[in-house]
């Protein structure tokens, strides 16, 4: 079995090496699995080094999970709310993530982490890089489950003009190589209601991060 549905992928306008591929998994599925990781490590809002709350309520799977806490933005092996290793990654979404990466040029791609971000309405995710990864040429996958979110993207200094991508549930979004390092964010999130997730949106990325 597999998840990945070989849709093509298009090449986003103005921004190199980045790709979405639309409609290329089962929201139902995905979802599905991710309540299994969900149910070891439960959802949680962490704390930003300048001690805000995070907007987005995350949790992870994988050899290793990204925290932030007052200390710092870092991956770690243990997940620090219950003090035990963070669920393993579930195989379909390892291979669901890794044939993404292929379809877009990127192959061999190994992720050993994925962080998973939940959205209720209003809420979104200001503009950052990823780069708290050691290895910069694996790109990152992203998955979207759910209440639909406008993705954008802005560039590698963060100031640039920022470019829109209307993501659905079921897509995925790809980036690396001269993109890697591109700030992005998602603007808050519409009201609604989906019939996998409910009043909610799920995204999964995953990462190459040891
Ligand atoms: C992220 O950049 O970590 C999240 C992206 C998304 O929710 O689509
Ligand atoms: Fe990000």
């Amino acid at each position: 079995m597999q998840l990945f549905k070989p849709v093509s992928s298009e090449p986003v306008s103005g921004v190199p090496d980045m790709f979405h591929l639309r409609n290329c998994f089962d929201p139902q599925q995905v979802f599905d699995l991710t309540q299994l990781v969900v149910d070891r490590s439960p959802f949680r809002h962490m704390q930003t080094p300048r001690g805000y709350t995070m907007a987005a309520a995350i949790t992870n799977c994988g050899v290793v999970g990204w925290v932030s806490d007052r200390r710092g933005y870092r991956y770690e092996p243990i997940d620090p709310e219950t003090g035990t290793a963070w669920p393993e990654m579930p195989p379909l979404l390892f291979s669901l993530a890794q044939m993404a990466a292929q379809r877009c040029g990127f192959d061999d791609f190994a992720p050993d982490a994925c962080l998973i971000n939940r959205y209720a309405p209003g809420k979104g995710m200001s503009a950052h890089q990823d780069r708290d990864e050691n290895d910069f040429t694996q790109p990152i996958v992203s998955l979207s489950l759910g209440l639909p979110a406008r993705f954008f993207v802005q560039g590698s200094d963060g100031k640039g003009r920022s470019t829109p991508i209307d993501l659905a549930s079921g897509d995925v979004v790809v980036w690396g190589g001269a993109s890697r390092l591109f700030y992005h964010g998602v603007r808050p999130l519409k009201p609604g209601i989906d019939p996998v997730t409910g009043s909610c949106r799920i995204n999964l990325t995953f990462r190459k991060a040891g």
